[in-house]
C-alpha cells in the first residue's frame, strides 16, 4: 500500500490545496493530510478548526485520512511509516523555500522521498494568506474555498 504524507499549515484549506489532494489521491492508496499543530507558529484558526474544515472540504476523496503532528516532519513520517512527503509547487517563488525544505528533510531521514505536484494553473495565484487578506475585508471567497466552508470560514475571517 503506497502512502504519502501532505503536510502544511492549512491556515485555511484552499482550492489549491484540494486541488493537490484529488491529485494525490489518483496517485496514492492513502493520503494523510497532517496539520502542524505549533503553538510558536501564529496561525488564524484553531488547530481543531483546521482539521474540521479539511475533514469536511475532502469528504468523498477516496483514500485521505486528516492528522495533526508536532515537532519535526521527518519523525512523523518514520512514526507514520510512510516515506512519501508530498508538496504543491505553485510557481517558481515556491522553490526555493521548498528545496530547503526537502533537502533538510532528506538530511534528517535519508528514505523520505518528496514528490511535488502542480495545482491547475487557475490556483497558481491561490495561498491560505490571500484568502484571510481577502476575507478580512468582507471580499468575496468564491472559488478560493470549497463551497462548503466558505461561509463559516468567511464569517470567521470578516473584520466584525
Ligand atoms: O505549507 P506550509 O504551511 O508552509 O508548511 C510548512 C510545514 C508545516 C510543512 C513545515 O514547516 C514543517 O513540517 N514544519 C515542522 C518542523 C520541521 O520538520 N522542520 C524541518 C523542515 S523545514
Amino acid at each position: 500500500m503506497k502512502n504519502c504524507v501532505y503536510p502544511g499549515s492549512f491556515d485555511p484549506i484552499t482550492n489549491g490545496h484540494i486541488d493537490v489532494i484529488k491529485r494525490s489521491s489518483g496517485l496514492f492508496d492513502k493520503t494523510i493530510v497532517a496539520v502542524l499543530n505549533n503553538e510558536r507558529k501564529e496561525s488564524f484558526f484553531s488547530v481543531s478548526e483546521r482539521v474540521g474544515f479539511i475533514r469536511k472540504a475532502t469528504e468523498g476523496i477516496p483514500g485521505v485520512e486528516v492528522d495533526t503532528y508536532d515537532g519535526l516532519l521527518a519523525d512523523y513520517m518514520q512514526k507514520r511509516g510512510t516515506h512519501f512527503v508530498l508538496r504543491g509547487l505553485r510557481a517558481i517563488s515556491d522553490f526555493e523555500y521548498e528545496f530547503q525544505m526537502a533537502a533538510v528533510n532528506s538530511a534528517l531521514y535519508p528514505d523520505m522521498e518528496t514528490v511535488f505536484l502542480m495545482p491547475s494553473l487557475q490556483y497558481s495565484y491561490l495561498s491560505s494568506s490571500i484568502v484571510r487578506e481577502v476575507g478580512r475585508y468582507g471580499g468575496s471567497l468564491a472559488g478560493m474555498l470549497p463551497e462548503c466552508i466558505i461561509e463559516e470560514i468567511s464569517e470567521r475571517l470578516k473584520i466584525k
